[in-house]
């Protein structure tokens, strides 16, 4: 069927609107700009979908957009940043499960295609389907519902099998098209598997490189069936989605200095009994804490995930004031895998006000810890972890970390001796150079305040 222009023009419009949230997507100062610019284009989309002539089930559509949008406007409201991952990872799923649910309308209305578009269907149906069901057990790890990695005996084999079956299934969808409603459901159920055995081992600090994955395959899914629908909106979005999700994918691996085929295939558990650590751990209080950042030069302080749960960093950034009234040079540094999302320190700091320009990357200031005075970890474990430079033994070994232990003294605010993510010991708080500030990281941050206050 020929679409109306006006259909086809709203759609593309929709895209473009897209490609430009997209783009504002790309610094934290036009982010929220740019979500508002993409909303409208996914406005725009759906409600040209309605004036497609001769549509049936309106009523049904409209209720889907009620009911779904109403659950995301609750959700969205609702959920703390800290639990931002787990939703991203939901979201994600129902994106590719509802492509693999557009390919199986398609299969069972058994319409001839062409041989290219059944194909496109059937991969976009196969990721779809193992992005839905791969999301959902990442939903499921990030929120503590399943808390460990299952492992199976031979578990690359399994995956390998079931993969050629899917494939197989799949191609023989192509080759007897239209399919028989039993090959399409064993197909879909392989599929669905597929998804949740290949994802079930992978642990909870590789979850975001995999919803990032899952999310590059939903996008790709959903840009085949947009093909096979042949609606332009759903296939420009879905590039979109898949190029930006493949090269976040990549980012992040590199980050945690993991190849994405470790990350899929390989447990991540420590090879050995790991490097002993000598020294204790040395208490500071807050009154010293203070002196010793306000008689500095330069502080570097490093947040982590813990300055997210503690929703410490509107403290921070007036202890930070407060430290430059004092005529303090002082930097952030952030790990590009600090707290729980890419991007995750940067929200917070932004959300409390702290200039651009006073944020560093890891690239760009780990070579300045040599010459500040002191180094404030607030609520950081993994990346400021120097094992990760030299035990091979350790899950997180050759993770570019934060050079915080070169510093003159460092600080850490943390509530007690926990471990970081992911589970392992962190040398650096038992170094000499090293105090620990016992307390969680808003109160602490409070006091560090009085105390700045109290010296002028
Ligand atoms: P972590 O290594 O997880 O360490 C956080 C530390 O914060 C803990 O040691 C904890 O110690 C402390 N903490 C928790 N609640 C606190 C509170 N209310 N006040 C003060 N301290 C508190 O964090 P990180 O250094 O940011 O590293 C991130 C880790 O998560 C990495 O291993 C990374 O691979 C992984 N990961 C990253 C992402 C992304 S994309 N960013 C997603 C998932 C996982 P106490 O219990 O002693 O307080």
């Amino acid at each position: 069927m020929t679409l109306p222009i006006y259909v086809q023009g709203a759609w593309y419009l929709g895209a473009l609107l897209f490609i430009f949230g997209l783009k504002g997507m790309g610094s934290p100062a036009s982010a929220r700009k740019g979500i508002v610019i993409a909303g409208y284009g996914m406005l725009l989309a759906i409600a040209a979908t309605f004036l497609i002539p001769g549509l049936q089930n309106l009523a049904l559509m409209a209720l889907a957009l009620v009911v779904g949008g109403a659950v995301a406007w609750i959700s969205g409201k609702k959920v703390k940043m800290t639990d931002m991952p787990q939703m991203v990872a939901i979201y994600n799923g129902m994106g590719g499960g509802a492509a693999a649910a557009i390919a199986a309308i398609e299969f069972a209305k058994g319409d001839a295609h062409s041989v290219v578009t059944t194909i496109l269907a059937v991969v976009g149906a196969l990721i779809g389907a193992v992005s839905f069901t791969g999301s959902c057990v990442a939903w499921a790890k990030l929120q503590g519902v399943l808390k460990k990695a299952h492992r199976l005996p031979a578990q690359n084999a399994v995956n390998v099998v079931l993969a050629l079956v899917a494939i197989g299934l799949g191609a023989a969808m192509v080759a007897m098209a239209p399919a028989q409603p039993q090959l399409i459901f064993a197909f879909f159920a392989v599929a669905l598997v597929l998804g949740l055995i290949v994802t079930l081992p992978i642990g909870g600090a590789d979850m975001p490189v995999v919803i990032s994955l899952f999310n590059a395959f939903t996008g790709l899914a959903v840009g085949f069936e947009g093909y096979v629908l042949g609606n332009p909106a759903l296939i420009i979005a879905g590039i979109v989605v898949g190029a930006a999700g493949t090269l976040l994918t990549q980012l992040m691996a590199k980050a945690m200095n993991r190849p994405l085929t470790n990350i899929l295939f390989t447990p991540m558990v420590a090879s050995g009994p790991g490097e002993a650590i000598s020294g204790t751990m040395k208490e500071v209080g807050p009154i010293d804490a203070a002196a010793m950042m306000r008689y500095a030069s330069k502080v570097i302080i490093v947040p982590g995930y813990g300055m997210a749960v503690a929703h410490a960093q509107h403290k921070v950034w007036e202890m930070t004031a407060l430290l430059e009234e004092a005529g303090v040079e002082v930097k952030f540094a952030i790990h590009p895998v600090a707290g729980r999302m890419p991007g995750h320190m940067n929200v917070l700091l932004a959300e409390a006000g702290v200039p651009y320009d006073k944020i560093f990357d890891l690239e760009e200031i780990n070579g300045e810890f040599g010459q500040a005075d002191v180094a404030l970890i607030i609520g950081a474990n993994d990346v400021v972890n120097p094992t990760a430079r030299t035990d091979k033994s350790s899950p997180i070994y050759g993770m570019p970390i934060l050079n915080a232990d070169m510093a003159q003294n460092v600080i850490v605010i943390k509530r007690g001796k926990g471990t970081g993510y992911s589970g392992v010991e962190n040398a650096l708080f038992y170094t000499d150079n090293c105090r620990m500030l016992y307390g969680d990281a808003q109160p602490m941050a409070g006091e560090i305040i009085q105390q700045l206050k109290a010296m002028g």
